[in-house]
């Protein structure tokens, strides 16, 4: 890695100490000792998510109480700006709950993935609690995490731009041109194209404002 990557865990839970700080905490060194700049926040539904722009990753995290993701997380996606700042951004997933399994992954993982529609996500997983003791668990997530996360970067190099597509971004004044190149290759990476055309970068601006 050339750059330090930055990572920020965005957390819930009722627990002060409970399972989901120790995935946390788990998680976070795990990504430290790859070399990863942590930071972790508590989410709070009305806060100001703006920092998250800063992060080259960010992962969510929570508990699920009653069958559903706890309220923090799920409300700072719905109701505060925490899904407008994750525009564009790679996005890890993880849950804890007491069932884990193809249950939990149809009723649970969706209640985040439906605010997430746009973003390239990396890795998800669903943690019970006894798992957390197991270090492999808590590394192989990180590992998936870190993985797709260099694929991701890997397949952005490879993205060709049509010639009318580049004529296009050459009539844009020059000031535009870093901001547009990356949100029109963000866009084209979200979506699985390899091939930014000058159709494909009105889709993108017309988009940008959903
Ligand atoms: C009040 C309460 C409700 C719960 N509801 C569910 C549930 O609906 N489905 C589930 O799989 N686990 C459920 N669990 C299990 C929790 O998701 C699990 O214990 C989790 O580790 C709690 O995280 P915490 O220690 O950070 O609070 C519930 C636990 C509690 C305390």
């Amino acid at each position: 890695m050339s750059e330090t990557l930055k990572a920020v865990i965005l957390y819930d839970s009722m627990s002060k100490g409970g399972s989901t700080e120790s995935a946390i905490n788990s998680i976070g060194m795990k990504l430290a000792e790859e070399g990863v700049y942590v930071e972790k926040a508590k989410c709070k539904a009305n806060a100001d998510y703006s920092f998250v722009r800063d992060f080259d990753i960010v992962l969510l995290g929570a508990p699920v109480y009653y069958f559903v993701v706890a309220s923090q997380l799920l409300g700072a996606l719905v109701q505060g700006n925490l899904k407008k700042n994750l525009k564009r951004k790679k996005i890890a997933l993880f849950l804890i709950c007491g069932t884990p399994g193809t249950m939990a992954a149809v009723l649970y993982l969706p209640q985040l993935k439906v605010n997430l529609v746009g973003n390239r996500i990396l890795a998800e997983k669903i943690f019970s609690p006894a798992m957390l003791s197991n270090e492999d668990a808590i590394d192989d997530f990180v590992y998936d995490v870190l993985e797709e996360y260099e694929r991701a970067m890997r397949s952005r190099t490879k993205l060709q731009w049509t010639d009318e597509a580049l004529d296009m971004l050459q009539g844009l004044p020059p000031f535009m041109h870093g901001g547009i190149k990356a949100l029109v290759e963000d866009y084209a990476e979200a979506h699985g194209y390899n091939t930014i055309t000058a159709e494909l970068m009105d889709i993108a601006r017309s988009d940008q404002g959903k």
